[in-house]
């Protein structure tokens, strides 16, 4: 829109034009790009120019370096009337994988929506953490024999082990219907239907079988940061997705005492935690009785993921006298 030609505001950022304009000069990617930003920094959403790349490249169904090579493309009334529903649930604060219904996690597309956390990058990269400290004994042509995904929410670990054929045999858990219908969706669609999932808290589901490596990412946030969380996570994604307690660690604790006896000997533990967390879930794997802890940093550079690893058959002595003598039932759980 130039500011030569009168245009009303709708709620949706992108002007609706006069009818004059809209005849003759429809809106090109580079205005809507703008208008859509300013409209989405206005309802305080940060990088609200990348999020309206993302619903426009969404919409044209190409990908974001197409815009920037497209800038002088008109729109046509249809375009622009699909980007307008969009951008409206954006500016409500709706998380913008919501709006695009799909959120990439390593190699796949997932699909996502109310009721199912979001798959964020620093899950993704538990996965590359996972494979150091193991020292990528797991490979495509070497998998590991079975594994749980406890908590899956939209399917992301369980099903990332299961394409990246990390594994032989996968399964996953989660309390919430809602994630789990959209993780069996989300296998189907991928091709991975082999993917057991079930339904119930942390390993109940799985009672008596054991696994070589164990992963979850787990609600961990304080109910503090919970509730001075963003709109987008506090009014969107579901609480029990996410919040764990005064110190976030009420899912945590029974998740560890649960999953040490449900490992062979020799397997693995690997969970996403809190920012400030890992020296606490440290010290629980250790009275959980694990031969060995590892600490590893994200992406950013901060401890967040903490692997432990049950003494083998073969290595049970490596386990120090201390632990065993810190072993004790969770006071949680
Ligand atoms: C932070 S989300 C992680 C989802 C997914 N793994 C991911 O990384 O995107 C935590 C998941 O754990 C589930 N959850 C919460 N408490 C649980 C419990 N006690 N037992 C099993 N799953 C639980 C939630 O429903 C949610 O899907």
């Amino acid at each position: 829109m130039t500011s030569r030609q009168p245009a009303v505001r709708t709620s949706a950022g992108v002007s609706e034009p006069s009818a004059a304009r809209r005849a003759t000069t429809p809106l090109t990617v580079l205005e809507v790009l703008r208008k859509s930003a300013d409209y989405l920094a206005g309802k305080g959403v940060e990088n609200g120019r990348l999020d309206a790349e993302h619903i426009l490249s969404h919409v044209l169904e190409m990908g974001r370096l197409h815009l920037y090579l497209h800038f002088d493309r008109p729109l046509s009334p249809g375009e622009l009337a699909a980007c307008r529903p969009l951008l409206r649930r954006r500016a409500a604060r709706e998380p913008l994988q919501y709006v695009l219904g799909s959120a990439p996690f390593r190699n796949l597309d997932l699909q996502v929506g109310p009721g199912v956390a979001v798959p964020r990058p620093e899950t993704e990269h538990l996965l590359d953490a996972l494979l150091e400290v193991t020292g990528r004994q797991w490979t495509s042509t070497s998998p590991v024999g079975s594994a749980l995904d406890v908590g899956t929410g939209s399917g992301a670990l369980a099903l990332a082990l299961a394409d990246e054929k990390l594994a032989d045999r996968v399964v996953a858990t989660d309390v919430s219907p809602a994630a789990l219908a959209t993780s069996r969706r989300n296998a189907a669609e991928a091709g991975l239907e082999a993917v057991d999932f079930r339904e119930g808290p942390l390993l109940s589901p799985v009672a008596g079988e054991t696994f070589d490596l164990i992963l979850s990412n787990p609600p961990y946030l304080t109910t503090l940061e919970w509730r001075s969380a963003a709109p987008e996570v506090r009014e969107w994604e579901p609480r029990v997705a996410l919040e764990a307690g005064e110190d976030g660690l009420d899912v945590i604790r029974p998740l560890v005492w649960a999953a040490m006896p449900a490992l062979r000997p020799d397997g693995w533990v690997g969970l996403e935690v809190g920012r400030g967390q890992t020296d606490a879930v440290a010290t629980i794997f250790r009275e959980a009785g694990a031969a060995e802890v590892e600490v590893r940093e994200d992406l950013a550079g901060r401890p967040r993921y903490v692997f432990a690893r049950k003494a083998g058959t073969t290595r049970n002595a490596e386990a120090s006298p201390n632990q065993s003598q810190t072993r004790k039932e969770p006071s949680v759980g």
